[in-house]
């Protein structure tokens, strides 16, 4: 082991990492936001967290409603995550731009993304400040499946085993070969 600086040993192991975004409704707004930071957190009942920076208008419409969907993009969603992940719902709608589908939860109120693989309603069971993020902390509420969900969407970096999708702004985008 050599001792070195956090971003030498993040370039180890932070990549690849499986993309979701983040869709959340509030007074009327909706935006997605693309985030590479989640992990499962319960079984019974089930949860998932996330990572959400403050600046993000997801962070104020998540924190406003108390809910938020999970919408896992595919292969052909690496332009929409790139666009959705570098520009803010302040400014611009998300959906009409990227063209993507709406479709009407069971129990949230923000909106299932149609063309996404799954999608997970959660309501919001705890919240924690870490360091420059916001840790929400969402019960599973509801679970969909697309028909033929496809190969799901990762942020990838040089190793093998992945197909290479895109590359912008920094980020590169790939699935897991077949
Ligand atoms: C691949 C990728 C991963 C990202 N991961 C995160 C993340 O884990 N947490 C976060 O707060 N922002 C993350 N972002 C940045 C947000 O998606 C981005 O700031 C987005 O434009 C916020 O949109 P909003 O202002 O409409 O909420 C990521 C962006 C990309 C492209």
């Amino acid at each position: 082991m050599k001792n070195v600086p956090l971003s030498e040993a993040r370039a180890v192991f932070a990549r690849p990492e499986r993309i979701v975004w983040a869709v959340a409704e509030h007074g009327g707004r909706r935006s997605i936001c693309p985030l590479g930071w989640k992990m499962n957190t319960s079984i019974t009942p089930p949860m998932m967290a996330i990572s959400v920076a403050p600046a993000r208008f997801t962070h104020d419409l998540i924190a406003g409603s108390g809910e938020f969907v999970l919408a896992w993009p595919g292969e052909d969603l690496a332009e929409a995550t790139y666009v959705c992940g570098t520009r803010s719902g302040r400014d611009m709608d998300k959906f009409a731009q990227m063209k993507l589908t709406a479709l009407p939860a069971q129990v949230v109120k923000a909106p299932l993304i149609a063309e996404c693989a799954a999608n997970l309603e959660c309501r919001v069971a705890g919240r924690l400040t870490s360091g420059d993020h916001t840790i929400f902390v969402g019960e599973i509420v509801a679970a969909w499946v697309h028909e033929s969900p496809g190969r799901l969407l990762c942020s990838i970096g040089r190793e093998s085993g992945y197909e290479f999708l895109l590359q912008k702004g920094g980020y590169r985008f790939g699935v897991i070969r077949a």
